[in-house]
């Protein structure tokens, strides 16, 4: 196989490994009669898109058991916004995992930095919910992130691995189960986000500390979200760092159409294309005036599909450019039937700057 598109289809597979998720942590907002209906304008918003991603909107405890039956689930997870650390008994006030659970609701966000700085959560509390919220089959979205003053004094590394401690101590099994969130406190609710270089970085690191504990396998499968201000302006350049695999959206998940917005950033249409020596494959969102480039090197682009299967192979040479539908299948196959990843006539769609080609 061609090196380049070996390479890239490569790229695909590994990310393909991990999820990208845009979930909606909605706080303390909306009475019931309002969650659902911001559930429902949400669910129709997606009723005729395939999002390529996950979507998952973490609302109040008392909104679980109406918003669960009301949303398609195959498109919208649902999940809370916490859970107690204990399994059950005389702790007045509290909702378990297991209650959790048995609304429907398949996820719980846990150790936001608001329950850590408000309600004392520490590193052992969140030991026990973690255990807790997976003990009852609830995937985890377990936040991370430092303080303004502990970025400023250069800690955030330090910070976020002394957090990660109430999750290093779960088997292989039960760690590739949860789901991480960055979230630096500085940018929740302020308006302030971090760079993309910025968190780059950080995920980076994050991830790094997950493969010395777990491995490179389970590390490259953990999806690490971005969280903190996040909105469709900012979004698309986030989610284009490598180690960003979606966002933690609090404000902007209040409002269906700029939650929508962060959600279509996962399909938006690219193009691939080679350059003009042929060595690399590049990818844009935008040809511009590079379109004309790209048709020029169209046939080359095709003929490597071909080298993909011996029957397109064989109908090339004999002179007939194999359908767009035939080239599909052949990427299909050669990605691991990859399902998340659609591939579309005339276009590519863009899972995290990595594009499938395809023809036109
Ligand atoms: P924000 O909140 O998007 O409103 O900053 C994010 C979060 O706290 O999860």
């Amino acid at each position: 196989m061609n090196n380049r598109i070996e390479n890239l289809l490569t790229l695909l597979i590994k990310n393909k490994m991990r999820k990208n998720i845009v979930a909606g942590n909605w706080k303390m907002n909306k009475t019931l009669q309002e969650g659902i209906a911001l559930a429902k304008e949400l669910n129709e918003a997606l009723a005729n898109e395939k999002p390529n991603c996950d979507v998952i909107i973490c609302t109040p405890f008392i909104h679980l058991a109406s918003v669960t039956p009301l949303v398609d689930a195959a498109k919208i997870g649902v999940g809370a916004e916490n859970c107690a650390d204990k399994e059950s008994g005389a702790y007045t006030g509290e909702v378990s995992a297991a209650m959790v659970a048995s609304t429907g609701a398949k996820y719980v966000i846990l150790g936001h930095s608001e329950r850590r700085a408000y309600y004392g959560e520490t590193v052992e509390i969140l030991k026990d919910k973690v255990k807790l919220a997976l003990a009852n089959g609830l995937t985890p979205i377990f936040c991370i992130g430092e303080v303004l003053e502990e970025r400023e004094a250069n800690k955030q590394n330090e910070v976020v691995a002394a957090q990660l401690a109430s999750v290093f101590d779960l088997s292989a099994e039960d760690f590739s189960k949860i789901v991480l969130a960055y979230e630096p406190v500085w940018a929740i609710g302020t308006g302030k986000t971090a760079s993309p270089a910025q968190a780059q970085e950080i995920h980076a690191f994050i991830r790094s500390a997950v493969a010395e504990k777990y491995g490179k396998e389970i590390a490259d499968n953990t999806s690490i979200l971005y969280g903190g201000s996040c909105k469709p302006s900012n979004a698309k350049e986030l989610f284009s760092n490598p180690d960003v695999d979606g966002g933690l959206i609090g404000g902007a998940a209040l409002k269906v159409s700029d939650f929508k917005g962060i959600i279509d950033l996962f399909e938006m249409k690219a193009y691939i294309y080679n350059d003009e020596k042929g060595d690399n494959i590049t990818v844009t969102d935008d040809l511009g005036d590079m379109a004309d480039q790209a048709a020029e090197y169209r046939t080359e682009l095709i003929e490597k599909i071909c080298e993909l299967d011996d029957d397109l192979m064989m109908q090339y040479l004999e002179g007939e450019e194999p359908s767009v539908d035939d080239m599909k299948k052949v990427l299909r196959k050669a990605t691991c039937e990859c399902q998340a990843i659609p591939v579309c006539c005339g276009t590519a769609y863009r899972n995290k700057g990595c594009l499938l080609y395809t023809s036109d």
